[in-house]
């Protein structure tokens, strides 16, 4: 194997060159599309050479659960795209959320997060790390003075999403940072609904970002997938070896899908963010919508924000659809172009009901203090043309 041409020298490309050249290994085939490496394992020319790479004392593959070549593509592509210095693939966005939360810490340590989380992110910090010893605490992420109020002298990581599933609120990343720093604490980003094409947590102050690959990075449908991006120190000392010994690892196959994926995430994001904003110009002023959120629009509650911290607003819009879950269904129900889903970022038009599906789990009192109505309805913008999409949000519209 060797590293393509180009790929010594990527770093310094703008993101849509870095995107198709990253982290390319080329074998002596000399292969124009990254090689597909479905092994489990490797073979070694002698025992002595197996036991210097079992200790570390010679570079080169061990166990597909460790590391693998079309994995570490993958790897490599998104810490160019994202600025990190080093990343870890996992076999879903839950795995690398789960793993960057729980992993470097310990019983004693305490958390503190936003309320305003996918629900299973929320899962993991309110249900499962309690079980073992770790508090945590839930804020109002919009909130500065409650983030400030909730930090501990044991509060190790501080974990958000921006912008927040399914609202679209926009957390101050930059502030928050500095807050979880003073208190010396790491801050945690999910980045899935900004996509890494419109918000680098990295350089806003973040130290850790994670993504659910399963959306915008395949951006097709077809695999899951997770990534964990950091400091080459974090990676070490708290990812490496928790995820060798316990195995939430990428599977090869998925880690090419996303690589071809990513090859085309500039430009589907971008196609799918005009479609949105679209979208939420047709809706806005439409007479069964009560209320619209979209994070590229002057009436966003935290428009200067998202100009501040996001290069563009997003592939998602939210809408509380008058007349409540009822009116709601009737409306999902008229649906014949963009398809009832709890899935986002496709080539394909989704939406769901956040109530009945992705926040089921809370009670009616914390959708509520989230924002999620039983009207509340969450496009993804897919890659159709606007004006179907458009002329079938109507339509549906009209059976509310
Ligand atoms: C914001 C957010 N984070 C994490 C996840 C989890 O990702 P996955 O389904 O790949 O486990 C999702 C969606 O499922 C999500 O919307």
């Amino acid at each position: 194997m060797s590293k393509s041409a180009a790929s010594d020298a990527t770093a310094r490309y703008r993101p849509e060159t870095r995107l198709v050249h990253s982290g390319t290994l080329r074998s002596e085939f000399g292969e124009t599309s990254e090689a597909l490496f479905l092994t489990q394992g490797y073979v070694y020319d002698s025992a002595e050479q197996c036991e210097a790479r079992f200790k570390g004392n010679e570079p080169g593959y061990i166990y597909s659960r460790y590391s693998n070549p079309t994995i570490a593509m993958f790897e490599r592509r998104m810490m160019e795209l994202e600025g990190a210095e080093a990343a870890r693939a996992a076999a879903t966005g839950m795995a690398a959320v789960t793993t960057a939360i729980l992993a470097p810490l310990k019983t004693g340590d305490h958390v503190v997060a936003s309320k305003a989380l996918f629900g299973s992110c929320r899962y993991v910090v309110e249900d499962l790390l309690p079980r073992y010893g770790i508090e945590s605490t839930l804020v109002d992420g919009l909130d500065l003075e409650q983030w400030r109020r909730a930090m501990r002298a044991n509060t190790r990581s501080c974990f958000l999403e921006s912008p927040t599933n399914p609202t679209l609120d926009v957390l101050d990343i930059p502030a928050i940072a500095e807050i979880a720093h003073q208190a010396g604490a790491r801050l945690i980003v999910d980045n899935v609904f900004a996509t890494p094409i419109w918000q680098s947590p990295l350089q806003l102050g973040a130290d850790v970002v994670v993504y659910s690959a399963t959306k915008h990075i395949d951006g097709h449908g077809r695999c899951l997938g997770g990534v964990i991006l950091a400091s080459q120190d974090f990676i070490s000392e708290h990812i490496h070896n928790f995820m060798r010994q316990t195995g939430p690892s990428m599977s090869p196959f998925n880690a090419w899908v996303l690589l071809k994926g990513l090859e085309t995430l500039a430009v589907r994001v971008r196609a799918q963010t005009d479609n949105a904003a679209r979208v939420a110009e047709a809706l806005a002023q439409h007479p069964k919508i009560s209320r619209l959120i979209y994070p590229g629009r002057e009436d966003h509650p935290q428009a200067a924000l998202v100009k501040k911290q996001m290069r563009a607003g997003s592939t998602l819009v939210g809408f509380e659809v008058k007349g409540g879950k009822p009116a709601a269904f009737r409306f999902l129900n008229g649906l014949r172009l963009s398809r009832i889903s709890n899935n986002l970022g496709d080539a394909k038009s989704l939406v769901t009901h956040p109530a009945t599906t992705t926040h089921q789990r809370l009670t009616p009192e914390a959708r509520a203090e989230l924002g999620i109505g039983e009207g509340f309805v969450r496009f993804s913008a897919g890659l159709e043309h606007a004006d179907d999409l458009i002329e079938d949000l109507y339509a549906a519209l009209q059976q509310a």
